[in-house]
């Protein structure tokens, strides 16, 4: 670990000084509750408050802008307790909207990790797209080439490998490799898949940025060599440029209005990187969450790290969720709260913390987000309130819903019974599910279906009910 390596707080203020030295206006976060789109649930990513204007609409602060926003993304949430995942995270962001291109974002991108954060070039590793051969997107031989440029500038080697090609197999995860070409790995869309993306979506080529932690070692469960987007976790994405330049048609794809970069950079990520941890639960805007609840606890991170960095990555999200107005519910985005907190009890629960601790942690979140974001200590109590309440009803029912739970274990659980426990004792279906695998109780293979028809019989008998009052 670098004794002076910059803290996330700093690197945060590194990246906003830097980008307003270039002309940037920094813009504040918008809520984790998207705004006018009903077609996502949360803030997965910097760019998603500003589509409008990424599609060609004039935005009032200009043609360059930056910040640093809250995000959530719950897809992956079972990959939350790796060294890198979370589902609350903060992406610093800047965007040029028909302004510069490829040619100035490399470069600046670069000067930020390599001479603002200080990161060691030799352990930056990069991907472009390799082109589409099917809507005819050419290859991105100019990212590649502005790349090969900067590496050889800092005295490092570089190669270009197109992946799944033998020049590839040969050199995956060394400087043969240093800019390797993948085909939808680095075309950009919200939702990811260009497939997939509905007409008039916007998206682009991307290249990410790696960085090599040399002391994890490869796994080859994850394949025989490692890579840039290997997930053993030896390359950690730190950030990525979209060069955002086209809009899906029926037919495929045509130019957007104007050529547009969207980057990302993963605050979190950074910051470890600069602390030459692979661990992202050590930077300074986790670990005092850890450091609380190993004093609660009595345990150690080392011996109880899965749990520890569950519960600080949900209660941080689901803090930040009641900040922006969330309760938890049976739907929407407060489900997806009510599932944050539900996990981080249960978790709990393994750490012997029994007793109501969130109200414990709440102030420690609002310490580490005072300079940045101080409406989480402004609305402190509040939160603490909305937490406090949801975690005492659910330890109500928690043990219960575990005992029941294991009444399962000689013959396995079905769909309908798995139905039961969610209804009477408010075990989101996710959870029990994850914690039959957890106690190797079998599940029905075809719960899922069972679950669906018990909830659509309910739902219509409540429906019937509500009608026969009204
Ligand atoms: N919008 C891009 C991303 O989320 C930068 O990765």
């Amino acid at each position: 670990m670098t004794a002076d390596a910059l803290t996330a707080d700093e690197i945060r203020r590194a990246f906003l000084d830097l980008m307003t030295e270039r002309g940037h206006v920094v813009i504040p976060r918008a809520p984790l509750i998207p705004r006018d789109d009903p077609t996502t649930l949360f803030t997965g990513s910097g760019m998603q408050p500003l589509l409008p204007y990424l599609l060609g609409a004039e935005h009032p602060a200009g043609s360059r802008l930056a910040d640093s926003q809250t995000c959530l993304r719950v897809q992956d949430i079972e990959e939350v307790g790796d060294n890198r995942h979370t589902t609350f995270f903060e992406m610093l962001g800047n965007w040029s909207l028909g302004d510069y291109f490829k040619q100035e974002q490399i470069p600046q991108v670069w000067e930020f990790l390599t001479q603002r954060v200080g990161l060691d070039p030799a352990r930056i590793y990069v991907s472009c797209f390799s082109g589409d051969l099917v809507h005819g997107i050419p290859k991105d031989e100019e990212a590649a080439a502005i790349w090969t440029r900067l590496f050889s500038e800092a005295g490092v080697s570089t190669g270009q490998a197109d992946v799944g090609t033998e020049a590839h197999a040969a050199a995956v995860g060394t400087d043969g490799a240093r800019i390797a070409f993948y085909g939808s790995k680095n075309w950009w869309c919200r939702g990811g898949k260009a497939e997939e993306m509905p007409i008039g979506e916007p998206g682009g080529p991307d290249s990410e940025i790696f960085y090599l932690f040399p002391q994890v070692e490869h796994d080859p469960a994850y394949g025989a060599h490692c890579h840039q987007n290997c997930d053993c976790g030896r390359f950690i994405e730190l950030g990525n440029s979209v060069f955002m330049e086209y809009r899906r048609t029926e037919s495929g794809f045509e130019p957007l209005p104007r050529r547009n970069v969207d980057y990302g950079g993963g605050l979190a990520r950074i910051a470890a990187a600069a602390m030459d941890s692979p661990d992202v639960f050590r930077i300074g805007l986790l670990w005092p969450i850890i450091e609380r609840l190993q004093e609660l606890s009595g345990t150690s991170y080392e011996e109880r790290t899965h749990a520890m960095r569950v519960i600080a990555d949900h209660l941080r999200g689901a803090a930040f969720l009641a900040v922006d107005g969330v309760q938890p519910s049976n739907k929407a985005q407060g489900y997806v709260m009510r599932r944050l907190i539900r996990r981080a009890v249960r978790f709990a629960f393994d750490l012997g913390l029994e007793e109501n601790f969130f109200p414990a942690i709440v102030p420690t979140i609002a310490r580490i987000y005072e300079a940045h974001f101080p409406e989480v200590g402004e609305h402190a109590d509040y939160v603490q309130r909305v937490l406090a309440k949801e975690e005492q009803a659910f330890r109500r029912t928690l043990r219960k819903g575990l005992r029941q739970l294991e009444a399962f274990r000689a013959d396995g659980v079905s769909g309908g019974e798995l139905f039961v426990l969610s209804d009477t004792f408010g075990f989101p279906i996710e959870l029990s599910t994850e914690e039959a695998v957890r106690q190797g109780i079998a599940v029905s293979p075809d719960w899922r279906t069972e679950f669906d028809e018990q909830m659509a019989a309910q739902r219509a008998r409540s429906q019937r009910s509500t009608t026969l009052h009204v």
